[in-house]
């Protein structure tokens, strides 16, 4: 089970306002007390934070709005004390416009060979004042920007998948490759567990750059694709080490794509975020379930689950979202703030069911801080606070991803929570978040998360809980989900009850719900876990 560290929101020692590594470090007994085997921190490295982080200047060290080196050796130490593995996020499809490569790009001019590490074309037009392509960036408007040649003339145009200031390198490139070894050398030499992969599938692109229909960028896929060769050398530089080093890529590919990059000799991890998209019904997430399964149906490969991170609205909005409880990770449809309104005791009590159904799964969870705690998207921040660069891009259309990014609340009856000493904190915290309080919840049985905090015990006590071999109970009636999970040595059978009445559960131990049982029976978008009696 990891915990997705999102370092601005998570804790701030410093007092600045913004979360940092010693707040980090300073709440790593919480993280223990949870539950969870290891940390996914998001990017602390040096960076103009125009895409908080996933612009990086220097893949090297620390920002200092984060903290320093020495501060994230103590980190890595004090995580591992606890037997807490430290994942990070690497970034490898784009800089900064600010690293030192870029800049010397932009200075060393046309056909340099600094030009060539990333991807610069002539413009169309006479003068070539249009862009090359007609591709569209992520985060909304062209993805070409044009510069500005050594002699101040208008000059040539670079490609960004995403924001102007993130251009994308040119894999084909080997001496990209051989920095990106030499990166992941520095920080497994300083024991780091393993990566997280930013936009892991998209490092190769069509280099002609032909236009498409809709804009959308040509990213070639299939076993061929030389990315799948980049992949290779990653791993073979993480098999180098010692211990059980890892990573996981970042992919929105359709599964079949997915399991071309886990083969043996690939990455070992790969999201699913087919729990992200699935709406809270027995026939989403039975499709969920048996397509993940699918795909991961090759030798040695793991499934991953996961429903929330930090760039999809929180669940327990998606999930109490009037009319509409789909998930969001659509491409160009990265927010749904807004549009329906929002039962949120709804919402709260599906997440409940389904933080069941993500930890029996067998394979590895990921969590996003203040999913434990059922916090709720907080889609009403002043426009004059919104930072996410789709905010700007979007012509202020779409608000983009700060709703689920707000600060973690520790504790107290006032904004920030304990998050910081600072009065105002980079993302307003909602005054309503009082009873949501890592310390109020603590106190309460009831809550969310005591409920994580046993299911998490739970599941490191009984082996068919995410390593079980997974079979369905044919025989459920419509809105009922139930499915064995099997071990050489103990049953758990999973019910989930996505209908509107109580349900009977199989005879054996029930070892959690995720509602109280009413009259004996599961109630109403509700989970159990029951150990079947051999
Ligand atoms: C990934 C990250 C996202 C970031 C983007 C560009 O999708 O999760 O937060 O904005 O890549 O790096």
């Amino acid at each position: 089970m990891v915990y997705q560290v999102y370092p601005r929101s998570f804790a701030d020692a410093d007092g600045d306002g913004v979360g940092d590594l010693r707040g980090i470090t300073s709440r790593l007994d919480y993280l223990r007390d949870l539950g969870v085997d290891g940390v996914w921190i998001g990017p602390c490295f040096t960076s103009p934070q125009v895409d908080h982080g996933y612009d990086v200047a220097d893949y090297r060290a620390i920002d200092p709005l984060f903290g320093t080196l020495a501060e994230m050796d103590e980190l890595i130490a004090a995580a591992h004390a606890r037997g807490i593995r430290v994942t990070l996020d690497l970034v490898p499809n784009h800089t900064s416009d600010q690293h030192p490569w870029f800049r010397a790009a932009v200075a060393a001019g046309r056909g340099s060979p600094e030009r060539a590490r990333y991807h610069f074309r002539d413009g169309r037009g006479r003068h070539g004042e249009l862009p090359p392509g007609n591709w569209r960036a992520v985060f909304g408007g062209s993805s070409w920007t044009r510069v500005a040649e050594p002699d101040g003339a208008p000059g040539q145009w670079y490609y960004h998948l995403f924001a102007a200031e993130q251009p994308d390198l040119n894999w084909a490139q080997p001496a990209v490759l051989a920095e990106f070894e030499d990166i992941l050398r520095f920080w497994l030499d300083r024991g780091i567990d393993g990566f997280r992969i930013d936009v892991a599938d998209a490092l190769i692109k069509d280099p002609a750059f032909p236009d498409t229909p809709d804009g959308s960028a040509v990213i070639p896929k299939g076993e061929d694709s030389p990315v799948h060769a980049l992949y290779r050398a990653l791993r073979r530089v993480l098999d180098a080490y010692p211990g059980d080093r890892m990573a996981v890529i970042e992919t929105g590919a359709e599964p079949e794509a997915v399991a071309l990059f886990l083969r043996p000799d690939e990455m070992p991890l790969a999201f699913n975020f087919a729990f992200v998209r699935a709406g809270f019904s027995a026939a989403e997430f039975r499709k969920a379930i048996d397509a993940t399964l699918a795909a991961n149906a090759i030798p040695r490969a793991q499934s991953t689950w996961v429903t929330d991170n930090h760039d999809t609205p929180r669940s327990v909005t998606r999930y109490g979202r009037v009319g509409r409880i789909a998930g969001a990770y659509v491409p160009g449809e990265l927010s749904i703030a807004g549009d329906a309104p929002v039962d949120e005791a709804a919402g709260r009590r599906r997440a409940r069911a389904v933080a069941l159904l993500l930890l029996a799964m067998p394979g590895a969870a990921y969590l996003y801080q203040g999913q434990e705690l059922g916090l709720p998207n907080v889609d009403d921040l002043p426009e004059a606070a919104l930072q996410d660069p789709i905010w700007e891009r979007s012509g202020h259309t779409n608000r983009g991803r700060d709703g689920c990014r707000v600060p973690l609340p520790w504790s107290g009856g006032t904004p920030p929570f304990g998050f910081s000493a600072a009065e105002s904190t980079w993302l307003p915290m909602p005054p309503a978040w009082a009873p949501l309080t890592v310390a109020a919840q603590a106190a309460d049985p009831e809550s969310m998360l005591s409920l994580y905090r046993t299911a998490l015990r739970l599941r490191r006590e009984h082996p068919a809980l995410g390593r079980g071999t997974l079979s369905w109970v044919e025989d459920a009636p419509t809105d009922i989900l139930a499915l064995d999970l099997v071990t050489a040595t103990e049953t758990v059978c999973l019910v989930a009850n996505f209908g509107a009445t109580p349900v009977e559960l199989p005879p054996g131990e029930v070892l959690l719900t995720s509602l109280p049982l009413h009259d004996g029976r599961l109630s109403a978008e509700a989970v159990a876990w029951v150990e079947m009696r051999s």
